[in-house]
């Protein structure tokens, strides 16, 4: 069982109807090659499935959704979105004016509505594949609502107490606020708070269900800080940009992650712009 994770790819439809954010979000307004590049990849390495960790889509419109579902579609493998805080977001035209994203409790509702009637499921999921467990948590909103954080404690615990064989693997957008990633982001960038780039409202408590209970974790989100975190056996990769921005520096942006669900660790390749 082979998995291809795709970090944010920020997809911009040119039929969506906000030209001024298109312009304005023209870094990924302009990534046609490089999707390209990246369905050449995925389809190459012939992935079982695809997990998209969020931010699939720059901001919440029916046809920037549609032109991602498209995209995956076209990645020839079944796949699932976790979702990201721009997959709830969007912009708004008043008095001729376009000004956004906003990630408003009505601007969230409507974008949630959005994915389910394209059939797209986005909340919290456990999906059992051979001797795996994934778990896909939606952090989209940032603040984690207490009933995810009971589904989570719950899952937690019960991996905990599957046999070692039993590999639990955890994908969501943000990153768990946990005291070995806070030191990541802070050596990569010293004087930066890391809280701001973080979950917001899981107990302290996590921290020790996770190291228990999971075996990996990919989230995405961090598009300056990509990296890999290890804690007592957990690995957290901080996945990289799978998108190769239009002019905008991002490390190692352009990156896919393949998983073998074998207990061999993930292999990260970089896009050939090229193609
Ligand atoms: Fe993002």
């Amino acid at each position: 069982m082979k998995l291809a994770i795709l970090g944010d790819l920020h997809i911009i439809s040119p039929d969506d109807p906000f030209p001024e954010a298109r312009e304005r979000r023209a870094h990924f307004a302009q990534t046609d090659g490089a999707l390209k590049a990246l369905r050449i990849l995925v389809r190459q390495e012939a992935p079982d499935l695809v997990i998209s960790v969020g931010d699939l889509i720059d901001w919440y419109s029916d046809e920037n959704r549609d032109a991602a579902i498209r995209f995956l579609d076209s990645l020839g493998a079944p796949w699932l979105l976790t979702p990201g805080n721009h997959d709830i977001a969007g912009y708004i035209r008043e008095n001729g004016e376009v000004t956004g994203p906003y990630e408003t409790a009505q601007i969230e509702e409507a974008a949630r509505k959005g994915w389910a009637d394209a059939g797209i499921e986005i909340g919290n999921r456990a999906i059992d594949v051979g001797f795996a467990r994934l778990l896909l948590l939606d952090s989209a909103p940032g603040e984690i609502p207490t009933q995810t954080q009971q589904w989570l404690e719950e899952n937690l615990t019960e991996s905990a107490n599957r046999s070692a064989d039993d590999k639990t693997i955890l994908f969501t957008h943000i990153p768990f606020n946990i005291e070995a990633i806070r030191r990541f982001i802070t050596s990569v960038e010293p004087g930066r708070d890391p809280h701001k780039s973080l979950q917001r409202g899981m107990p302290a408590a996590i921290e020790d269900l996770l190291v228990a209970g999971m075996s990996m974790v990919f989230t995405g989100h961090l598009h300056f800080f990509p990296g890999h975190v290890a804690v007592n056996g957990l690995d957290m990769y901080l996945l990289p940009l799978s998108v190769i921005s239009a002019g905008r520096v991002y490390p190692r942006q352009g990156t896919v992650t393949f998983l073998e669900l074998d207990g061999s660790p993930p292999r990260q390749v970089l896009l050939d712009p090229a193609h």
